[in-house]
């Protein structure tokens, strides 16, 4: 009864606040997750269509490719691509007293950084920089901090003076189509909490970005890594949140918009009717969440998996939520797009914008076949709107792309509608189908 009661709020809750919305049973705490599109987002460009936006959401999600790399310990080049890296932004408060800072959350990378004054060399940025002077819970981490030796090896490079003492440890950190670079430092994290009194975390470590570049936007002050590794918020918060944080991503349509969430802790807990759960596969580096996809089915037509460049068997593939379509190795995209294709009787056309390769004029008899997504342990039952989107008002497009070089991403329009936990100490992903709208 009271569980009933407090969703039914939550609910109604969720019509009326716009940012922080606390969740009333368990303990944790949760966060809006808001799409860079949305209208609540300061990235929103009113002036764009809906088709524009996935035109560019689609185009971001290919140069996030570059970024999707699980060898990435060198900077390539001196040219940074200006795609922007993620799709949601999260909202944290940072130092003392608390300085609101938004960032792109995300699940495929592990600092926590933000650019930092002085600023050696900045992106543009509307809003002020942080200023390490003004908050008293900043310090910097020295040299001589076991810290500093120990995330040598994790993050791309920490970098200390010969016969460095006491001085700062510096830190390089590198994403495919730019890099950070800057002071490591401790400073207090602060999150809302379930009760809704705000939970600070002490001595948090944080990037102070001073030399940063490539891919990042004027009105975004830095990444909140969300991976696997010991420096994201996930790792750092470990025993706070037990090593759990879920999200519910709201499908990406024009009106209404509600935002979506990201809970840790307890209320990060995915339970209950339709869960399925699959192991979570730790390989180097431990940044990104790797699952084992096993096949797909189209209706009775299974079509196995024979693996990605991340490989064959267990750890084939790349959950995250900061890229919008599923990339699958070409070989294994070409089987699937022809099962599709041969369930569909309606008539295909071109994508006008040359992104996808099987689309269709809606009408009717327009069908999307059953397409379940066969993990280790766990299947997961698309929804017409996981797999397929509507590009123009009359023509619909599959939601997968295949890759030269094999990898495999399972992207966001895959993901939404299902309430999607991850359980770091358990090292299992859950899915549960829910109207993320209602979350
Ligand atoms: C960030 O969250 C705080 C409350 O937790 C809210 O007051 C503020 O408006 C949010 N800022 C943005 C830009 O979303
Ligand atoms: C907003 O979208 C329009 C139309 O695509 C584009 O011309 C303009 O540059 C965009 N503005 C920003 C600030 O990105
Ligand atoms: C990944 O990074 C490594 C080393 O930085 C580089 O040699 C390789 O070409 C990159 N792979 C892709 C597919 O971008
Ligand atoms: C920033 O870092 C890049 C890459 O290491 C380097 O080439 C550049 O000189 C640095 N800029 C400043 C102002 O330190
Ligand atoms: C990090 O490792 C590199 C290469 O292994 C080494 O040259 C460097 O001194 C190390 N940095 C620190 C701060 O220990």
């Amino acid at each position: 009864m009271v569980a009933c009661v407090s969703y039914l709020s939550l609910f109604i809750l969720s019509l009326f606040i716009v940012y922080f919305v606390p969740v009333q049973s368990g303990g944790g705490f949760s966060a809006q997750l808001i799409h860079r599109d949305s209208p609540t987002s300061p990235f929103h460009n009113s002036s764009e269509t809906h088709s524009q936006r996935l035109t560019n959401a689609f185009r971001r999600s290919i140069n996030r490719l570059s970024y999707i790399n699980t060898s990435r310990h060198e900077l390539q080049s001196d040219v940074y691509s200006d795609g922007d890296i993620g799709e949601y932004i999260m909202n944290i408060s940072i130092g003392t007293p608390p300085m609101e800072i938004l960032g792109i959350a995300d699940t495929g990378s592990d600092l926590i950084w933000m650019q930092c004054k002085p600023c050696a060399h900045c992106y543009k940025q509307d809003a002020p920089l942080f200023d390490p002077k003004s908050s008293s819970t900043y310090e910097p981490l020295s040299c001589l901090s076991t810290e500093c030796k120990a995330l040598n090896a994790t993050i791309n490079g920490t970098f200390c003076p010969p016969k460095a003492g006491d001085s700062t440890c510096l830190y390089t950190y590198i994403y495919g189509s730019g890099f950070t670079k800057g002071d490591l430092a401790t400073e207090t994290v602060t999150l809302a909490s379930v009760s809704g009194k705000p939970i600070a975390f002490p001595k948090t470590i944080i990037g102070c970005g001073r030399n940063n570049s490539g891919g990042f936007d004027k009105r975004e002050f830095g990444i909140i890594g969300l991976g696997g590794g010991v420096v994201s918020l996930v790792s750092q918060l470990g025993p706070s949140i037990d090593g759990k944080f879920s999200y519910c991503l709201v499908p990406i349509s024009d009106v209404p918009y509600y935002s979506s969430k990201i809970y840790f802790g307890a209320n990060a807990i995915v339970s209950g009717y339709g869960v399925v759960s699959t192991p979570l596969v730790k390989k180097n580096p431990d940044t990104f969440y790797l699952l084992t996809l096993q096949a797909i089915s189209v209706d009775d037509v299974i079509i196995e998996f024979k693996g990605s460049s991340f490989g064959t068997t267990e750890g084939n593939i790349i959950i995250d939520s900061g890229t919008t379509v599923t990339m699958l190795p070409k070989y294994f995209y070409l089987e699937l797009e022809s099962a599709i294709a041969s369930k569909i009787q309606v008539k295909r056309v071109h994508d006008p914008d040359k992104v996808f390769s099987l689309c269709y004029k809606f009408n009717s008899n327009f069908k999307v076949p059953k397409i379940v997504v066969r993990f280790a342990f766990a299947s997961v039952k698309l929804d017409p709107l996981n797999s397929f989107i509507m590009i123009t008002k009359h023509v619909g497009c599959f939601t997968f792309l295949p890759t030269d070089d094999g990898r495999a991403i399972y992207g966001n329009l895959n993901q939404m509608n299902f309430w999607i936990g991850y359980d770091t100490v358990k090292r299992t992903v859950s899915f549960k189908p829910t109207d993320c709208t209602m979350h």
